[in-house]
C-alpha cells in the first residue's frame, strides 16, 4: 500500500516536471523566435504613416528589414519615411512609401504589384489602418458606423487577399492584423467600433487555418489604448462612460506596442497584445484560437476558470459607472 503511494507520488512528480521542462525549452525558443532579424525581408505595413504603423515601421527597421508604408496622406507618409529612414542598419536597405487608400481593392492591389517589383515579394504583411468613433450608436453619425467597418475590416480584408497568392506560391509569410482589446471584449461607447474589431479577430482565426499548410503565419494584435494621434481625436468625443472604463487600464507608448506587435508575429503567436487587462481579455477570449505556446497552454488551462471570475469583477463595475452616469443624466434632465 504505502510502496504504491510512493509509486504514484513520484510518477506524478515526474509528470509535472516533464511538463514544466518542456513549457521552460518551449518558452526559450519562443523568446529566441521573437528576437529574430529582419535583414532582408521586405515589411509593408498599411496606416504606417502614424501611430503604431509608424512605430512598426522603425522597429523593423532597426531589425534590418526593407519597409514600405502605405497610406492617404503624401506629407504625412514622406514625414514618416523620413523618420524610419533615420533608424536603419544599413544604407541597402528600402525604405518606401505609396498612397493607397485600403478601402479601393483595386488600388491597394496594383500598388502591392508595384511594390513588389520596385522592392521584392512581400514578406510581412501588417494591417495597421484604422480609426474608431467612440459613440453611443443613438448618436453616432451614420458614415461612421459605414466607414469603420470598410477601413478596419475591409481595408484589411483587401490588403490581405491582395497579397495571399504571392505569399503561398512562395509558401513564405506573415499576416499581421491590428485589431483592439475593444475586438475581444465590448464596451460602453464602442458598439460600432467593436463589431468592426471583432470582425478582423474572426477573419484572422478562420484565415490561419487557410494558410497554415503554406507556412504562413497569422497574428492578431489587440492593442489596449494607446498614446497615438488617432487616440486624441477618439478622446474629443469619448463619451464620458467610456472614460471612466477605460481610465483604470491606462495608455500604453506606441513604441512598447509595436515591440510586442514584432516580437510575438516572429515568435509565432496569434494573439498579441500589451498590458495585463489585454493579456486577460485574450486568455478570457481563446475560444478555438489556435496555441503556439506550451507554456500559454498551461497558463489558460490552470487559469481560465478563475479569470472568468475576475472578469465579472469587472463588469459589475464597468456596469456601475454607466448606472451611475444614467442617473446623473436623468438629474440633470429633471433640474432643466
Ligand atoms: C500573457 O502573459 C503570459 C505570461 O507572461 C504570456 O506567456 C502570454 O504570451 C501573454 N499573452 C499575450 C497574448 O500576450
Amino acid at each position: 500500500m504505502g510502496e504504491d503511494c510512493a509509486c504514484c507520488c513520484s510518477l506524478s512528480v515526474g509528470i509535472v516536471i516533464f511538463i514544466l521542462g518542456v513549457a521552460i525549452i518551449d518558452w526559450i525558443k519562443r523568446m529566441q523566435r521573437g528576437k529574430a532579424s529582419l535583414v532582408g525581408e521586405h515589411v509593408v505595413i498599411t496606416g504606417g504613416s502614424s501611430g503604431i504603423g509608424k512605430e512598426l515601421g522603425i522597429k523593423s527597421a532597426e531589425r534590418g528589414a526593407h519597409v514600405t508604408i502605405l497610406a492617404r496622406d503624401v506629407q504625412k507618409l514622406e514625414e514618416a519615411c523620413k523618420e524610419i529612414r533615420s533608424r536603419v542598419k544599413s544604407s541597402s536597405q528600402n525604405i518606401n512609401f505609396f498612397k493607397a487608400d485600403v478601402t479601393n481593392y483595386e488600388e491597394i492591389e496594383s500598388v502591392f504589384r508595384r511594390c513588389e517589383v520596385e522592392v521584392g515579394p512581400i514578406d510581412i504583411l501588417i494591417n495597421c489602418a484604422g480609426y474608431a468613433f467612440p459613440s453611443k450608436l443613438e448618436d453616432i453619425p451614420l458614415h461612421h458606423i459605414k466607414g469603420m467597418m470598410d477601413i478596419n475590416y475591409l481595408g484589411t480584408a483587401y490588403a490581405v487577399r491582395s497579397v495571399l497568392s504571392s505569399m503561398k506560391s512562395r509558401r513564405k509569410g506573415r499576416i499581421v492584423c491590428v485589431s483592439s482589446v475593444g475586438g475581444l471584449v465590448g464596451l460602453y461607447g464602442y458598439t460600432a467600433y467593436s463589431a468592426s474589431k471583432f470582425a478582423i479577430r474572426g477573419f484572422c482565426e478562420a484565415l490561419q487555418m487557410e494558410v497554415k499548410p503554406y507556412g504562413i503565419s497569422v497574428t492578431v494584435s489587440c492593442p489596449p489604448d494607446t498614446d497615438t494621434p488617432c487616440f486624441e481625436e477618439e478622446n474629443k468625443v469619448k463619451p464620458e462612460e467610456t472614460k471612466l472604463i477605460s481610465a483604470s487600464s491606462g495608455v500604453f507608448p506606441p513604441a512598447k506596442v509595436a515591440e510586442d506587435i514584432l516580437r510575438d508575429t516572429l515568435a509565432g503567436d496569434f494573439f498579441t497584445t500589451t498590458g495585463m487587462d489585454g493579456n486577460l481579455s485574450t486568455m478570457l477570449n481563446a475560444g478555438m484560437s489556435p496555441m503556439s505556446s506550451v507554456f500559454g497552454l498551461l497558463l489558460q488551462t490552470m487559469f481560465s476558470g478563475i479569470i472568468r471570475l475576475v472578469s465579472l469583477g469587472y463588469l459589475y463595475s464597468f456596469n456601475r459607472i454607466v448606472e451611475n452616469c444614467a442617473s446623473k443624466k436623468e438629474k440633470r434632465k429633471k433640474l432643466e
